[in-house]
């Protein structure tokens, strides 16, 4: 039978139930989908709080953050079902309802991309310490993925304290951040 188009790709062979596929690694896997996710869910709220603000070019921008999140979530659900591990997906907390303004936004989303890198350095760290050389290089995407999402959002937090309460400034950065494009 031929395999479904949705299904290409995956090159999954078994299920690997044993922990042939070091155990501890799987699971840290496993929560870092659901850390993603979470960021994704994050960035959601954020865009929406900024849209209620009529932000809206900011909006834009956290909405294609959300969305590349989710990407992120995938690549890791993708390498687990690659390893023929098992997903165990973890649960996803609420993002918080209210985020203040644009700075304070740009600040928290800072705050939560130092706190994946912090994860995903954890991982690293355990994928050397185990040998798990794929996951290693699994890993080397989202290291530098996580140099390039510190800095942009360090950028915003700089733009908009430089911006201060001057609103022209303000909506012209609003203006500039509506710009970004998708990937
Ligand atoms: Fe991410
Ligand atoms: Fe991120």
């Amino acid at each position: 039978m031929r395999q479904s188009p949705t299904c290409r790709g995956f090159g999954r062979i078994k299920s690997n139930p044993e922990g042939l596929w070091d155990a501890q690694i799987q699971a840290a896997i496993n929560k870092q989908v659901g850390l993603e996710l979470y960021s994704a869910y994050t960035c959601l709220a954020m865009s929406a709080h900024l849209a209620e603000q009529n932000f809206e070019g900011f909006a834009h921008w956290m909405r294609l953050q959300a969305q590349e999140e989710l990407a992120h979530a995938m690549r890791f659900h993708d390498y687990v079902v690659e390893r023929g591990g098992h997903v165990q997906l973890p649960a996803i907390d609420a993002p918080p309802a209210d985020f203040g303004s644009p700075l304070d936004v740009f600040e928290s989303a800072l705050a939560q991309e130092k706190h994946v890198t912090a994860e995903i350095h954890a991982i690293y760290g355990m994928a050397r310490d185990k040998k798990d050389y794929a996951t290693e290089l699994h890993l080397q995407w989202f290291v530098t993925e996580q140099v390039e999402e510190e800095n942009a959002a360090g950028l915003a937090v700089e733009q908009l304290k430089r911006a201060g309460s001057d609103t022209s400034v303000l909506l012209m950065l609003d203006h500039q951040f509506g710009g970004r494009a998708g990937e």
